[in-house]
């Protein structure tokens, strides 16, 4: 193992575990010793309706009513496009949509004035489904070569449909944002967040204010998982416009239920997939992607773009098309969660390949194996797979460790006990860093390292520890370089009063990319370090020059700089009687570069591997036929725990990255977003391959149960 790689305790391991992290519930008091108010929002009742009023009862001196009449600058949250607003405007879109906000210091006062508040709506025809969605916020399409030959020439061609569903991020500590009108004129925002720069760039549009009107703080975190990309810009305007109207501090934690039934989701989606093969090889596959993105655009953009970028899978195919579209519907927006896209599309990709290879008569791993893309050939988007593609080898070790191509053949044989069983394989990537150009062109990272006179070294980024641990392994990299002890090194949490942007926290990014900012930032350091003084050295991101560029327009190019590899085999055992599946082993592996440290890249892989067998197995959400999210609460939302999947195991195969910190790619989202296929192919074989095509996700035990009946099996 390299140096860099061994574990550490967590910079934040003590104050968490002894319970003295400060959460943005749990300040007393506002930074200055003020009392805060509590604020709660007014949530629409109904999926679409003209807002024709709303009567507020009359409030006791020190509550506030406020609403989009209160926004001094811009009603519009940046997001990418501008169509959120921070109070809904003369319609609401969605059941959940703030109406207003009521603020006070009693929070029994504040509920019993928002129970009285009475909404006048003219209720208008709601679009609920995706499929009889009338408007598309995005609407991409891309390929190479000529899919409609290749159809015309194929020995058979197939034609499939898959379908997954949302999947809550369930963050143990839900939203919450607070705003503290400052003494010198600026408002302080601050909370539980992953993107620091994007609720300042929101608030300062908000507020009509300059740069300098407004700085974010990122508070201590309980997890994100893409939940607080851009849900904590719409929830900081909001608490914002609240402080400014109530010229004091506000804070608005969410509840459970709110968490779950109004912010931002995984999106479900919708595939058709269509697939050419011409002796035994597929020639030509072409994707009809459509996601869900709800009633405003937020991330749906972006989210759409990875999913369709990968939606051909890892697999070498001469000719592709693809066309994605994000569509609006009346129900909550969704938004970013790790995988951001991926997840659905390789899904369905997966489950194709199965398929394909059943009909043709051939082993699905087998087939999978013989379409592996390799480095040097072209992506989806013409671009190149410029280093080492390692998936073959990873199959290799994940059949070594769980025998998984014997199994995989025992469990062909027909069964037909109580206890069937089956075992499914997955291969797919997560495209590492941000999307196309964004990186170049939109985030310019600018990353700093201040040393004080006393020789310890401050690390100057915006990039929040969410629980994937940057706070330690920031640090680790500075450190490493400049030959410090690990304590000399700190990196607090971003002020954007203090911190250049190097960018959000999203994307797999930060430790790919900051942390390689850091890491040459550390190095220049070094080498003007005198002993007893201040200095500051910075360090701008550049984009490495074998890049093809990417072409948004065209969908053209290196839409990724390189990828992190993944293949998991999932077996179950399904009880035909209850429908109930157990996971008797599940194992991933992970090719995510160098883990700049094990415990912590293990962790995240576990962790990301885990909550990618919920979303397979038992994570349903659904709206009822007025679009009203029904599973609001741990007992109708489930989550895996370690129970679920006790026997679950994350390998680390490492492919070094030239242009990562020692070796390191994006991590974060990787271990989920294979899962799915894994699971879904096991039941699958479980319940007999060929009789039974499973082609949507989640499938619970009801699902099974159904399947079963169908036939009278
Ligand atoms: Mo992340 S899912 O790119 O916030």
């Amino acid at each position: 193992m390299d140096k860099i790689s061994q574990s550490v305790v967590k910079k934040d391991h003590a104050p968490k575990i002894e319970g003295r992290s400060v959460y943005v519930g749990d300040y007393v008091t506002a930074r200055d010793g003020r009392p805060i108010l509590t604020g709660k929002l007014l949530h629409a009742k109904v999926a679409r309706a003209r807002v024709l009023s709303v009567q507020v009862p009359e409030l006791p001196a020190g509550y506030f009513y406020v609403d989009a009449k209160d926004v001094p600058g811009d009603n519009n949250v940046n997001i990418v496009l501008d169509d959120t607003p921070v109070y809904c405007r003369e319609t609401v879109e969605y059941i959940g949509e703030p109406i207003g906000m009521v603020v006070g210091p009693d929070e029994k006062e504040v509920q019993r004035i928002l129970s009285g508040i009475k909404v006048n709506y003219e209720e208008l025809e709601p679009i609920l489904d995706l499929r009889a969605a009338e408007e598309a916020f995005f609407d991409y399409e891309f390929g190479h070569g000529d899919v409609e030959q290749a159809f015309r020439e194929a020995d058979k061609v197939y034609e499939e449909e898959f379908e997954t569903g949302y999947q809550d991020q369930t963050y143990l500590e839900t939203q919450g944002m607070m705003a503290e009108p400052e003494a010198d004129g600026r408002m302080f925002v601050h909370g539980s967040s992953q993107c620091a720069y994007y609720i300042h760039g929101a608030v300062m549009r908000v507020l009509g204010c300059g740069p300098t009107g407004v700085h974010v703080l990122q508070d201590v975190t309980g997890g994100g998982f893409g939940g607080k990309e851009a849900f904590p810009s719409i929830l900081g305007a909001q608490v914002a416009v609240a402080a400014c109207k109530a010229k004091a501090p506000v804070r608005c934690v969410f509840d459970r239920r709110e968490d779950l039934e109004y912010t931002s989701k995984r999106h479900p989606s919708l595939c058709r997939y269509k697939m050419a093969v011409k002796d035994g090889r597929v020639i030509a596959v072409d994707c009809d992607v459509i996601f869900n993105a709800g009633a405003y655009s937020t991330l749906s953009a972006v989210v759409l773009q990875r999913g369709i970028i990968a939606a051909p899978g890892v697999y070498n195919i001469p000719n592709v098309h693809v066309r994605g579209r994000a569509v609006k519907t009346n129900t909550t927006p969704c938004g970013a969660y790790r995988g951001f896209g991926g997840p659905q599309t390789f899904f369905a990709m997966e489950r194709m390949m199965d398929h394909v290879a059943q009909d043709l008569g051939v082993d699905e791993i087998a087939f999978k194996e013989a379409h592996l893309v390799k480095q040097g050939d072209m992506t989806s988007t013409q671009g190149r797979y410029h280093f080492p593609v390692p998936l073959q080898a990873m199959i290799d070790e994940v059949d070594a460790k769980c025998q998984l191509k014997r199994k995989h053949e025992e469990y062909k044989k027909r069964q037909t006990g109580r206890f069937r069983r089956g075992i499914g394989m997955s291969a797919y990537f997560h495209g590492a860093g941000f999307t196309g150009s964004g990186e170049r062109d939109l985030i310019k990272a600018v990353a700093k390292l201040r040393k004080y006179a006393d020789g310890t070294v401050e690390i100057l980024a915006s990039n929040g520890d969410i629980g994937q641990g940057v706070r330690t392994t920031f640090p680790k990299i500075v450190a490493n370089e400049l030959n410090l002890p690990l304590d000399k090194v700190y990196y607090d949490h971003p002020d954007t009063a203090r911190v250049p942007d190097s960018g959000p926290t999203v994307a797999s990014r930060s430790l790919m990319v900051v942390g390689e900012l850091l890491r040459r930032a550390a190095i220049k350091l070094r080498t003007v370090w005198v002993e007893g003084q201040e200095q500051e050295v910075e360090e701008r991101f550049q984009e490495p020059d074998f890049m093809i560029p990417f072409y948004l327009d065209k969908f053209q190019g290196d839409a990724y700089p390189t990828y992190a590899w993944g293949v998991d085999a999932i077996e179950v055992e399904v009880d035909t009687f209850t429908g109930v599946t157990r996971v008797l082993n599940a194992v991933g592996n992970f090719d995510v570069g160098t883990p700049i440290d094990y415990n912590i890249v293990v962790g995240q892989m576990e962790g990301g591997f885990l909550q990618g067998i919920g979303y397979a197995s038992i994570e349903k959400m659904d709206y009822d036929a007025k679009g009203r999210i029904r599973n609001n609460s741990f007992s109708d939302y489930l989550i895996p725990t370690t129970k679920d999947v006790p026997n679950l195991t994350a390998m680390l195969h490492v492919e070094k990255y030239p242009y990562g910190p020692y070796g390191a790619k994006g991590a974060g989202e990787l271990p989920l977003v294979g899962a799915t296929a894994a699971y879904v192919a096991a039941v699958e074989q479980a319940l007999g391959a060929g009789k039974h095509p499973l082609r949507h996700a989640p499938f619970t035990a009801e699902d099974t149960v159904k399947e079963l009946t169908k036939e009278g099996n």
